[in-house]
């Protein structure tokens, strides 16, 4: 039996529209995502891939189409309420506060609490377990301010963010577009952590052998809409590079 039929998808948008007044930006678009694995999210520069996953993450609404979370439709009207329901954004233009350290960052508008005062060691105890929980051992003190970071420990304060909340969906937009090389691999290494330990990831990447090194499946989008959605080990990067010019590929059988 096939990983697709076995197993319920987190993440199952279908027939998904959305426009910017008159422009048209998504037609039609599917995306699927299994626990367990890593979903990249490929496209050329203004294909959608940022418009899908800011609806998928309650910033915006979708116009038109099915948006189911663990099975149940679901219609996230803000980032709080697809937190709410275990879904995680870390977005391309990365949403940390660089005033604040990595405990405040990581506890933003949940803080935790003990009666009167805000119970800081609890906080700082649970977000030095979750990233040693990551392997993360980069970012030195908790209690250093965000701004003091380098782009790939800020990447990893995001994500581990997500898993400190229990998130069973994380989407990664582009987490490796301003990084260096030694940076990259660690941020990948952590995608492919998240997954192992049972969340659906969906990384959004420009970089092919980011996406060949650490994704189970491709979604392509072309022109706002879905070109394909293969298993990674089923396709050539020659392949995915002609899904993402041309929305399609003569060799995978797809439609033109
Ligand atoms: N708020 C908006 N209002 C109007 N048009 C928008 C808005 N946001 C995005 N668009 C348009 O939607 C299209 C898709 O943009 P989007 O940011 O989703 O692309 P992308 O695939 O993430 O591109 P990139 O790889 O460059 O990040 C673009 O043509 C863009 O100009
Ligand atoms: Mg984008």
């Amino acid at each position: 039996m096939s990983h697709a039929t076995a197993v319920r998808p987190v993440l199952d948008l279908r027939g998904i529209d959305k426009s910017f007044g008159p422009v048209r930006v998504l037609h039609d678009v599917a995306l699927t995502a299994y626990p367990g694995e890593v979903t990249a999210l490929v496209g050329d520069n203004g294909a959608g891939k940022t418009t899908l996953v800011k609806g998928i993450g309650g910033v915006h609404g979708f116009d038109a189409g099915e948006y189911r979370f663990n099975g149940e439709p679901v219609r996230p009207r803000s980032p709080r309420d697809a937190a709410a329901l275990g879904i995680e954004v870390v977005h391309q233009d990365l949403a940390l506060c660089e005033n604040l350290d990595v405990v405040e960052n990581m506890f933003l508008g949940r803080e935790r609490s003990n009666g009167l005062a805000l119970d800081e060691t609890a906080m700082e105890e649970a977000a030095r377990r979750t990233l040693a929980s990551l392997s993360v051992r980069t970012v030195g003190s908790v209690r250093r301010r965000v701004s003091e970071l380098s782009g790939g420990q800020r990447q990893t304060v995001a994500i581990a963010r997500a898993v400190l909340w229990d998130s069973r969906l994380v989407v990664l937009d582009e987490p490796a577009a301003a990084l260096g090389v030694a940076q990259t691999q660690q941020v990948l290494e952590l995608v492919r952590r998240l997954a192992d330990k049972g969340l659906a990831v969906v990384l959004v990447s420009h970089n092919m052998n980011d996406v060949f090194a650490v994704s189970d499946r491709i979604v392509a989008l072309y022109l706002g809409r879905t070109a394909a959605q293969v298993r990674t080990a089923d396709v050539t990067h020659r392949q995915v590079v002609e899904l993402i010019t041309s929305g399609r590929t003569g060799d995978l059988g797809l439609p033109a």
